[in-house]
């Protein structure tokens, strides 16, 4: 149940009125519900409760440090591909063991600050890398707890721009390279091969895809086991879907069922990486109605916010579901677009909804890869954000300010003369 709903005519966030929010922070601005981001985490480590495992949340979904700090105090993980979302869980709380550091680029300062700080297990994603964080680790007299990310080229039946499990994707290590790593590793001083580790792309509502990933990486384990190479964990990265329109997410409990029969007599401790299923469906972008305006057959609802405030519709075509903040009966059809200049600027084409100037809308399911991906497209200061919890609401993040913009940017010198 979405902490979203509507009390008569009104649209609250848990028992907070949306109109109330937009008139002590304005707008745009991003609302997320404490109650819904407990209750996603905690329901999903439960489906796995007799099972030895950890939730790594996916950080770059939402990385606001109240969002962090409201997982850490419940004991999650995290999953962090940069230095950046690393000083967050740290200043959120969140405990280094806990961590694991994914992505492909990771640069010398990174491996190094997060070996300083002693995380759980880099997911190494390549040879490269590999031979790096073992000359880090060496300098820095420690072992690097680490595994290596399989691309076990199976298609997660996403949208092409979030499937990352496909052989010729950038992310991860194919079988036989991923093999040569561990025994390679074996022969490491400072590197200790703790895990192994698979992520197939983002937005799964399938099984199927998931399955074939687990029994790929089973496999490979068996191999690195029959070389003496003995594994304490399989990550299995993020993926699982959330509902936006009609799509059929996979239930939790399918979803953990399927894997541990999968894993079959395996035993190895399971590490996870949601994001978007932890805080998707716990935000929204609450939005003013600026302008309506008819062009040819189109008739448009322009409103304050915009592609630099919430990317998804313009970069992934996504349909995110958008909805009155005062419900009314006199609904009208129109395509709900932002201020910017480009024609991707736009939430949703041809929808039914009761819109005039003035009025506020509120676009779901955007908890996750929405404020994060925000950028100052057209100096447009990003947006605040609140989190309410019970009858109260927070600002997360005060809404950006044109001086803040401008902070890291001169001019040149006066041009002397000659
Ligand atoms: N682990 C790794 C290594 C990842 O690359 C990702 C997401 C996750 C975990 C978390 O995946 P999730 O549980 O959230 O599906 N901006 C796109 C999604 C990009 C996902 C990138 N990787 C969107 O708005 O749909």
């Amino acid at each position: 149940m979405s902490s979203f709903h509507y009390q008569s005519e009104d649209l609250y966030a848990e028992g907070v009125p949306l109109a109330e929010i937009a008139r002590k922070y304005g707008t745009p601005t991003y609302v997320y519900s404490r109650a819904d981001i407990e209750t996603a985490y905690l329901d999903f480590d439960q489906a796995f409760e007799d099972y030895e495992h950890l939730v790594c949340y996916s950080v770059k979904a939402n990385s606001n440090i109240a969002v962090l700090n409201i997982l850490a105090n419940l004991g999650a993980g995290f999953d962090i591909v940069s230095g950046g979302e690393l000083q967050r869980v740290l200043k959120a709380g969140g405990e280094p063991s806990k961590i694991v550091f994914s992505g492909v680029g990771k640069t010398e300062e990174e491996l190094k600050f997060a070996l300083e700080v002693g995380i759980g297990c880099f997911n190494i994603e390549s040879p490269a890398e590999l031979e790096l964080l073992q000359s880090i680790a060496q300098e820095l007299g420690v072992t690097a707890p680490a595994s290596v990310r399989v691309n076990p080229d199976v298609d997660a039946g996403t949208h092409p721009y979030i499937a990352t499990g496909l052989k010729e994707n950038k992310f991860g290590v194919s079988r036989d390279t991923a093999i040569a790593m561990y025994l390679k590793a074996k022969k490491m001083k400072h590197v200790n091969m703790v895990g192994i580790d698979c992520h197939i792309g983002s937005q799964i509502t399938e099984v199927k895809p998931i399955i074939e990933a687990v029994s790929e990486i089973t496999d490979l384990v068996d191999k690195l086991a029959s070389y003496g190479i003995m594994l304490e964990h399989i990550d299995l990265g993020g993926g699982l879907g959330i509902c936006y329109n009609d799509e059929k997410p996979i239930p939790l409990v399918d979803y953990s069922k399927a894997i541990i029969k999968a894993m079959g007599k395996h035993q190895h401790r399971l590490l996870f990486e949601p994001g978007r299923y932890i805080v998707g469906n716990a935000g929204i972008l609450l939005t003013k109605v600026q302008f309506l305006k008819k062009n040819h057959e189109n008739s448009f609802a322009i409103v304050d916010a915009a592609m630099n405030d919430l990317i998804r519709p313009a970069l992934y075509g996504s349909w995110q579901r958008i909805i009155e903040v005062k419900k009314s009966k006199k609904t009208r059809t129109l395509s709900i677009v932002g201020p910017i200049c480009e024609t991707a600027d736009f939430f949703a084409y041809g929808r039914e909804i009761a819109a005039k100037p003035g009025d506020l809308v509120a676009i779901e399911s955007a908890g996750a890869y929405g404020f994060v991906m925000s950028s100052n497209y057209n100096s447009r200061n990003r947006a605040a954000e609140i989190m309410v919890s019970g009858n109260k609401s927070y600002c997360v993040r005060k809404r950006e300010t044109i001086e803040q913009q401008l902070l890291l940017e001169s001019v040149l010198p006066a041009h002397e003369e000659a």
